[in-house]
C-alpha cells in the first residue's frame, strides 16, 4: 500500500478537505465584475455554415437565465464553445474576468466550475439515490478522498439536503434505474450540484416530463437561482414563463432580443423568427 493510499484509508486526507486543492490548474475565479460569463463576437462555422455568428452575451453571477429561440439557432453550440466542446473560429469567451475558455480543456472548464446537464442522464442505475450523490461528492475533486472513506456528519447533512431540494428524500434506497424520467433528471441535477458547479448549463431540462414534473422542475430551479448560475435552454414556453427573468432570444447564431420575458414576446423580429409561428 502507497502511503497515500494508507492515509486514505485512515480518513488523514479526509480530513485535509479542500484544503488538499492544487488541481484547479486554472485559476481562480475572478467575479470582482459581477460577470461570471462573457462571450463577445463568437462564431462558428460547420462547411461553411454560420452556426454561431458573431454572439455576444454576459451573465451574472448569480443569474437564471433563459435562452429560447428557434431549432438550429445555435443554442446547443453555443453551450459546446462554452464547455469546450467545440472551438469558435473567432471571438471571445471568458469564465469571470480571467480564464480564457477558448484556451482550456474540456476538463480544464469542468473544473473550474462549468457544469452540463445533458439530456441523456449519465447516473448509475445500478446504485441507488443516495450512492449517486455519494459518488458525486467523492468525485469533487476539491475534496479528494477514496470511495471508501466513512461519510462524515456534515457531508450526510449535505446529501440530505440535496434529496430535499430535489424531493427524492422517500427515494434515498431505490435504484437510481428504477426512477421516474423527471425523477432522473433531477437525480442527474442534484449529482452535478454535488460538484458545486459555479455555472451550470441545462439544455432542454424538461423535454419528456409530465406537466407536474414541469412544475416541479419550475420550483427547483427558482430555489437554485440566486445560489447558483444557471443558463436554461428551453422550447417549453409555458416552463419558460414559469422562472423566466432576463431572456435571450437567439436566431441564426445571433442574439435578436433580450430581456424580460413579457418585452421580448412583443418583439416583431421574436413573433416572426420563433413565438409567433
Ligand atoms: N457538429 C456539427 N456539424 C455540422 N453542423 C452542425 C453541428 N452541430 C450543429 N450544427 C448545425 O448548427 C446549427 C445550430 O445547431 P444547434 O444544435 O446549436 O441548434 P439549437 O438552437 O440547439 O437547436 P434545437 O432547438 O433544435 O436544439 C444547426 O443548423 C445544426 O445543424
Ligand atoms: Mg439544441
Amino acid at each position: 500500500m502507497t502511503p497515500s493510499t494508507a492515509a486514505a484509508r485512515t480518513g488523514d486526507l479526509a480530513e485535509s478537505g479542500p484544503a488538499a486543492l492544487g488541481h484547479v490548474v486554472t485559476g481562480e475565479l475572478d467575479l470582482s465584475h459581477r460577470i461570471i460569463l462573457y462571450l463577445d463576437d463568437i462564431s462558428v462555422s460547420f462547411d461553411g455554415f454560420k452556426a454561431l455568428n458573431d454572439l455576444s452575451l454576459s451573465i451574472d453571477a448569480g443569474e437564471l437565465r433563459c435562452v429560447i429561440g428557434p431549432n438550429g439557432a445555435g443554442k446547443t453550440t453555443m453551450m459546446d464553445v462554452i464547455t469546450g466542446k467545440t472551438r469558435p473560429d473567432a471571438g471571445k469567451a471568458f469564465f469571470g474576468q480571467t480564464l480564457d475558455l477558448t484556451r482550456m480543456s474540456e476538463s480544464e472548464i469542468a473544473n473550474a466550475g462549468i457544469g452540463r446537464k445533458f439530456q441523456k442522464p449519465t447516473i448509475f442505475a445500478d446504485h441507488t439515490v443516495f450512492e449517486n450523490l455519494e459518488l458525486a461528492m467523492k468525485a469533487d475533486r476539491r475534496v479528494r478522498r477514496t470511495l471508501f472513506a466513512k461519510l462524515a456528519g456534515d457531508e450526510r447533512d449535505r446529501i440530505a439536503e440535496m434529496l430535499r431540494m430535489i424531493r427524492l428524500q422517500d427515494r434515498a434506497d431505490r435504484l437510481a434505474g428504477l426512477l421516474s424520467h423527471g425523477e432522473k433528471q433531477w437525480l442527474e441535477i442534484a449529482v452535478l450540484l454535488m460538484q458545486q458547479p459555479k455555472l451550470l448549463l441545462l439544455d432542454e431540462p424538461v423535454a419528456g416530463m409530465t406537466d407536474d414534473e414541469t412544475e416541479r422542475t419550475a420550483e427547483l430551479f427558482l430555489e437554485l437561482a440566486g445560489k447558483h448560475t444557471l443558463v436554461v435552454v428551453e422550447h417549453d414556453m409555458a416552463f419558460i414563463a414559469k422562472i423566466a427573468r432576463k431572456v435571450t432570444v437567439l436566431d441564426e447564431g445571433h442574439v435578436i432580443a433580450e430581456g424580460p420575458l413579457d418585452v421580448v414576446q412583443q418583439d416583431p423580429k421574436v413573433i416572426e423568427v420563433y413565438l409567433g409561428r
